[in-house]
């Protein structure tokens, strides 16, 4: 039976630390669908559109290759998301042990509202650990060199992002 599983995220931007456990997630499940969603605690820099169109463009490799990879946006609860979509699993990427009293509460609370869908975590790889969306943001708004975490089109969105600002 195809397992599918979700990656839900902010992706403000997607970094090479998403990839990553993109890649990981691929050898569980038969399909990925990527959730891009809105963090209400977060205010993204990026439209949706942006967001997508940075992920379409970093899995385009995975997709040659038959990785079965959907991205979709989240309006709502991850929960009725998951559900629609079939989902058995949520995966999400735990970097350190500040990440993990956050992706405690939230894998709490979503299995109180649907105790059917699980949630996988995944360790990121030791040269991701210290990578977070809102540092790339910062260090590129400063005029640093973002090129090791994040891809070359991505730098070229947030160039355009902060030209316009
Ligand atoms: N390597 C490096 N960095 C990583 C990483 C990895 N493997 N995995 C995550 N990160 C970083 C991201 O860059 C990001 O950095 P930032 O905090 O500087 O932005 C951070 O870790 C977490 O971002 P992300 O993985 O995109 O998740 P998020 O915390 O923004 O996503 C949602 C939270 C979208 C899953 C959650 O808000 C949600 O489910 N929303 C839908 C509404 C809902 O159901 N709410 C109730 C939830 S109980």
């Amino acid at each position: 039976m195809s397992k599918i599983g979700i990656y839900p995220g902010t992706f403000d931007p997607m970094t090479n630390g998403h990839l990553n456990i993109i890649q990981r997630a691929l050898k569980i499940v038969d399909k990925l669908i990527i959730g891009v969603a809105d963090n209400l605690n977060k205010t993204p820099l990026l439209s949706i559109d942006e967001r997508k169109n940075i992920i379409e463009n970093d899995i385009f490799s995975l997709q040659q290759n038959n990785k079965k990879i959907e991205i979709y946006p989240v309006n709502g609860l991850l929960t009725e998301f998951a559900k629609k979509c079939n989902a058995d699993c949520i995966i999400r990427g735990l970097r350190a042990v500040s990440d993990f009293e956050y992706e405690f509460q939230m894998t709490g609370m979503n299995y109180q509202l649907s105790p059917e869908i699980e949630t996988i975590f995944l360790m990121s790889a030791d040269n991701n650990s210290f990578i977070s969306s809102n540092l790339v943001k910062e260090v590129h708004k400063l005029g640093g060199d973002v090129s090791k975490f994040v891809s070359d089109n991505t730098i070229k969105i947030l160039n355009n992002k902060n030209s316009s600002s």
